[in-house]
C-alpha cells in the first residue's frame, strides 16, 4: 500500500534506534521512498551510513547545512512527505512536537509539514507514564497525529512494561492507514478467515489447508481504509491487524453463529453507510455426526469411518436472508464470496459464476487452490453480477487484498 509514497522518517535518540534500520528496509521493500532525518542523539545509537545504505539516499541531520539549505532543505523535506514517521520517538521529541518547538531539523520539518504524522514511541516506562508525556501525547492525538501505543516487555533500561518500540508491522499498518484513501469510513466490514476444524474427538479433526493469510489481509486493508472491522477467524497463528475486533472460532457452527450475530447488530453511531461481508474462510461443508468427549482408542488393525453431516452454508444463508439482515442492521448489505478451485481456468470461472448466483452474492473472488493455499502470494479473478470479469495477477496477498477491497467498495 505504501508503494510510491515518500516517507520522511525521523530517528530519535533511543536504544531502539537500531531497529530503525530494519524499518527502512521494510519500507523500501514496499517500494516507498524513505528520506531519513537522524537526530544528533539518534546518531549515538546508529550510524548515518547504515541508514543511508538501506534508504539509498543521503541521511540528513543539520538544519543549516550549506548544501541542503541552498534549496531550503527542511521545507523540501516537509513538502515531499506523503507521511512523516518518528521512530523511535523519544519523550523529548514528543514534547517538542506538542509544544511546536523547532530547534533542529526534525522538529522544524514536523512544524512545516502538512503530511500526516505517525509517532512510534520508545522510552523508559516511567517516562512514558509521566504526566507530562501523557499530556503531550493527548495533545498530539487531539491534533490528529497517529501516536502508537508502545509495546510491552523487557526494556533496555532494565525495567519491564510499556515502552518498547511498537512492532514493525504495527508501524507499517499505521503508515498504511494515514496514506490510504478513507473510502470505507462509516462502513462495517465483517471478514471470515482461515479454516474451520471439525473435531470427532478432543484431539482429532477434519480441516483444510487454508492459512488465513488472505482473510487477515482483507481485514487489514479494510481497517486501513477506515472501516469498522470484525474479523472472525478459525484457528490461526497469525497476528490480527491493529484496530480490528477479533472473534476466534473453531467450528463451522461457531463461525456461522459469530457471523450472524455480527451482521445483525444494529448500526453504531459511526456506521451508517453499508455493511460488507467478505467470506474468505474455507468453511468445512460437513462435520462429524458424533463428537466423542474422550480420545477414541483406535486399533491399528481396524478400519474406521466417520459419518459426516452437512454444516450451515454461511454465505448462502447471508444471501437468502439479505433483506432481514439489512432491516436488523439498518445498512445495505454487500456480499463477497471466495471460490478456491482446482482444474482449468474455464472450470474456475464456471464454479465461481455458479457460486455467485447460488449464494446470491455480489462479487466472487475465484482463485486456484495451488496459487493460494499456504502461500504469501495469490492470483485471482473477480466476477460480479453484471458478468464482468477482472483478473488480479500474481502479487503479495496484501496487495491483492487491497485491490479486492477497493473493488468491493464500488458494489
Ligand atoms: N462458505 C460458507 N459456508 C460453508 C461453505 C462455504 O459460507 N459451509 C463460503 C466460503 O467462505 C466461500 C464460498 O462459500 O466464500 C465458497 O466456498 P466453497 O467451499 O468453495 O463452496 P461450496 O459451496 O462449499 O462448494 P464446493 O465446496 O462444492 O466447491
Amino acid at each position: 500500500m505504501l508503494s510510491g509514497n515518500t516517507i520522511v522518517m525521523m530517528v530519535g535518540g533511543s536504544i531502539a534506534a537500531y531497529k530503525s534500520a530494519e524499518l527502512v528496509r521494510l519500507l523500501k521493500k514496499r517500494d516507498a521512498r524513505v528520506r531519513v532525518i537522524l537526530s544528533d542523539a539518534g546518531a549515538k545509537f546508529i550510524t548515518p551510513l547504515t541508514l543511508q545504505t538501506l534508504a539509498d539516499e543521503r541521511v540528513r541531520s543539520e538544519t543549516f547545512s550549506t548544501i541542503e539549505e541552498a534549496a531550503v532543505g527542511h521545507i523540501d523535506l516537509a513538502d515531499s512527505a506523503d507521511a512523516v514517521l518518528i521512530a523511535p520517538a523519544t519523550a523529548d521529541i514528543i514534547a517538542k512536537a506538542a509544544a511546536g518547538i523547532a530547534d533542529d531539523l526534525a522538529t522544524t520539518v514536523l512544524l512545516a509539514t502538512k503530511a500526516p504524522i505517525v509517532v512510534a514511541p520508545a522510552m523508559n516506562i516511567n517516562m512514558w507514564e509521566n504526566e507530562a508525556t501523557r499530556e503531550n501525547v493527548a495533545k498530539l492525538r487531539d491534533r490528529g497525529v497517529f501516536v502508537l501505543e508502545p509495546g510491552d516487555g523487557f526494556l533496555a533500561c532494565g525495567w519491564t512494561g510499556s515502552g518498547r518500540l511498537p512492532e514493525h508491522d504495527a508501524i507499517l499498518q499505521a503508515l498504511e492507514s494515514v496514506t490510504a484513501p478513507q473510502d470505507y469510513a462509516g462502513t462495517r466490514v465483517v471478514v471470515t478467515a482461515g479454516a474451520t476444524r471439525e473435531h470427532f474427538d478432543p484431539i482429532r479433526f477434519v480441516s483444510n489447508r487454508s492459512s488465513g493469510k488472505m482473510g487477515y489481509a482483507i481485514a487489514r486493508a479494510a481497517a486501513c481504509r477506515g472501516a469498522d472491522v470484525t474479523l472472525i477467524s478459525g484457528p490461526s497463528a497469525l497476528t490480527p491487524p491493529a484496530g480490528v475486533k477479533v472473534a476466534q472460532v473453531t467450528t463451522a457452527i461457531e463461525m456461522h453463529q459469530a457471523v450472524m450475530e455480527a451482521v445483525r447488530e444494529p448500526a453504531g453511531a459511526s456506521e451508517q453507510q453499508k455493511q460488507y461481508v467478505f467470506m474468505v474462510a474455507a468453511v468445512s461443508d460437513h462435520r462429524p455426526a458424533e463428537v466423542s468427549t474422550s480420545k477414541l482408542k483406535m486399533s491399528k488393525d481396524e478400519e474406521y469411518s466417520v459419518k459426516m453431516v452437512p454444516s450451515p452454508d454461511i454465505l448462502r444463508e447471508l444471501g437468502s436472508y439479505r433483506e432481514s439482515i439489512e432491516q436488523d442492521s439498518g445498512m445495505p448489505l454487500r456480499l463477497v464470496g471466495f471460490a478456491a478451485e482446482t482444474g482449468e481456468h474455464e472450470e474456475l470461472i464456471h464454479w465461481a459464476q455458479e457460486k455467485l448466483t447460488k449464494k446470491n452474492s455480489d462479487l466472487i473472488v475465484g482463485n486456484f487452490a495451488h496459487d493460494s493455499f499456504e502461500k504469501n502470494t495469490n492470483r485471482v479473478w473477480l466476477l460480479d453480477r453484471t458478468g464482468r470479469q477482472e483478473e488480479i495477477s500474481t502479487a503479495d496477498k496484501q496487495l491483492v487484498a487491497n485491490k479486492i477491497v477497493a473493488r468491493a467498495r464500488k458494489l
